[in-house]
């Protein structure tokens, strides 16, 4: 079964076939992201904009990349929620109107889902149960994997997301957007253990929180400044990154052990971060579990994760009508309104 799928729920306009949920047939990004940076961030009505101007080409790339016409696919799978309102709603619509002109099959899509199913992009046995981390510029949940469209949800960040707080950290320290991979490149080579960093506490035993970490982050800057010192950058980004990576490789097992599950994963756009990605696989190792890492060109947004999962939606009979709506939030528990 062939999925088109149409991401474009924050800055990445994309669109991806895939065949079964597994082999990717083609997979177009149109970002917005140099013209964000000079923002400092994304702005919203921007990330709409491109999206409006970017979408059909992205889509017809995507299907010429995958030698089919739109009258091939199976279905089209989109990205229902969460996200930017207006970014999201442009390629909903847009889904919307490709369906009922091709006459093909509607499916919604849970964005952080298709962060689950770029996992299956890389590893083509597995399938659930398993337990797995979904570490975004938005979201930051640990969540077990009970069935292809079947999860619970078992911690989440209590304020900032981890990459998020990437973002601004690196905000602060003049690294450039997006923050994680500028903050991954500074730290280098760089002493992590220059700068001592709390970590934070919250009620939840699987909760994380990482405003409390910026804002220590942030505070050795502002003290330096005001004592006329110099912030030794490398060695802060170093100390930043450690310990952000410490409480996701340490929360995301200990949730995991307490979940049962033996097989765990990682996805989303931090999963991209080599220092987390080494923890994770050293932990994993020394536990005797097995891991699963999102391959880098999905880990971030992307719509072949979106086809992937949309392609399992499809199977349990996930497909909604011309009434479709897009929204800013929604739980990854929950499916959409039919
Ligand atoms: O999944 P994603 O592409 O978009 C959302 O759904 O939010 O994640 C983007 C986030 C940004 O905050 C970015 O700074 C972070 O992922 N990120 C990283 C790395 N690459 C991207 N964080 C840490 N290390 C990286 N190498
Ligand atoms: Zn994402």
């Amino acid at each position: 079964m062939t999925i088109l799928g149409i991401e474009t729920s924050c800055d990445e306009t994309a669109a991806a076939v895939v065949q079964d949920g597994r082999v990717v047939l083609s997979n177009t990004v149109a970002s917005s992201v140099e013209e964000q940076a000079l923002y400092g961030g994304v702005v919203p009505e921007i990330a709409s904009r491109r999206h409006i101007e970017s979408i059909s080409g992205v889509v017809a790339t995507a299907l010429k990349d995958a030698h089919l016409a739109v009258q091939d696919v199976d279905a089209v799978a989109v990205t229902a929620a969460p996200g930017l309102i207006g970014a999201v709603l442009v390629g909903v619509n847009f889904a919307k109107g490709l369906a009922f002109a091709a006459q093909k099959p509607l499916v919604p899509v849970h964005h952080l889902r298709g962060h689950v199913a770029s996992l299956y992009l890389g590893s083509p046995a597995l399938a659930p149960p398993f337990f797995c981390l979904v570490a975004s510029g938005g979201h930051c949940h640990f969540v077990q994997v009970q069935g292809y469209t079947g999860f619970t949800v078992w911690g989440r960040t209590v304020d900032d997301a981890a990459g998020e707080a990437f973002d601004k950290v690196a905000r602060a320290l003049h690294l450039g957007y997006p923050g994680g991979p500028a903050i991954a490149k500074a730290a280098e080579g760089a002493n992590p253990a220059a700068y001592p960093l709390p970590t934070p506490k919250t009620e939840g035993a699987y909760d994380v929180s990482f405003s409390g970490l910026k804002t220590a982050a942030l505070n050795v800057v502002n003290t330096a400044a005001m004592k006329g010192e110099a912030v030794d950058i490398p060695a802060l980004a170093a100390s930043f990154q450690q310990k952000v990576a410490d409480i996701l490789c340490d929360t995301l097992f200990r949730a995991a052990q307490a979940a049962g599950q033996r097989v765990v994963g990682l996805a989303g756009g931090v999963a991209a971060n080599a220092l987390l990605r080494e923890k994770v696989a050293a932990r994993a190792a020394a536990e005797g579990m097995v891991l699963h890492l999102a391959p880098l060109q999905y880990s971030g947004d992307n719509a072949a994760m979106i086809a992937a999962q949309g392609y399992y939606e499809y199977l349990a009979g996930h497909t909604a009508g011309p009434g479709l709506n897009g929204y800013a939030s929604w739980p990854m528990e929950e499916d959409f309104p039919g």
